[in-house]
């Protein structure tokens, strides 16, 4: 059974969405799953100012930190991020930047990986964060598992062929819901047949 990690960060509830999918997919394939969330390192100050952000701290509260072990079990990665001015969230990269004893031992190599993001706008960075994940990951050894255009349930969020990528309205409302529901279905069913063949199974 493929051991699958989905770290995710967000901070007003969409990303855990997404990570919801994810869990879905990854269950309905049979894969063993650990759902984990990125640790915040925003101020409570900054958290309260906006109250879609503290009502997703609240709803999250259950579910555990990823740590450095997590990366260990796991067979293949799910990463997610939001867009910040087109780049991966500093908590998504700190907690990368924690990860250089596991990488210097090698314990990150061969690991399938692949990412969503999303931004308030249809074009607010989503590829660049991707690949600013798929960057690290290639550091690490990973092999990258995108979409691509393989699957048409894809193309309903966008066809983005590097990963799912989310729209986000000024009220925190996603765009085209089942729409990115779809799109992570099939992007995390592709993570796991690969992962699955790459284990010879
Ligand atoms: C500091 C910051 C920078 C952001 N930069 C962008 C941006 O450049 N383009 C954009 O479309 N959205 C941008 N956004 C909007 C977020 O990407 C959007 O809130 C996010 O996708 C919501 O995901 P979440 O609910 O999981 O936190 C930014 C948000 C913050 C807080």
């Amino acid at each position: 059974m493929v051991k699958l990690l989905i770290a995710y960060y967000s901070s007003t509830g969409n990303g855990t969405k997404m990570a919801h999918f994810a869990q879905k997919a990854a269950e309905d394939f049979g894969a063993e799953v650990r759902l984990r969330q990125i640790p915040e390192l925003a101020p409570d100050v900054a958290i309260d100012a906006n109250p879609l952000w503290r009502k997703n701290v609240e709803a999250t509260k259950d579910i555990p930190i990823a740590k450095s072990d997590d990366l260990i079990w796991a067979d293949a990665f799910v990463f997610s991020s939001p867009s910040r001015f087109g780049v991966m969230a500093a908590q998504m990269k700190q907690f990368m930047d924690m990860q250089g004893g596991l990488w210097f031992a090698g314990k990150l190599a061969n690991k399938a990986i692949t990412a969503f993001s999303s931004a308030q706008n249809a074009h607010g960075g989503q590829e660049e964060v991707i690949q600013s994940i798929y960057t690290v990951a290639q550091h690490w050894g990973c092999l990258i598992v995108p979409p691509g255009y393989v699957d048409e349930k894809s193309y309903g969020s966008g066809g983005n062929p590097y990963g799912t990528s989310a729209t986000i309205t000024p009220e925190g409302k996603m765009v085209a819901e089942d729409e990115v529901d779809g799109a992570i279905n099939a992007q995390v069913k592709r993570l796991l047949s690969i992962t699955t063949i790459l284990a010879g199974e």
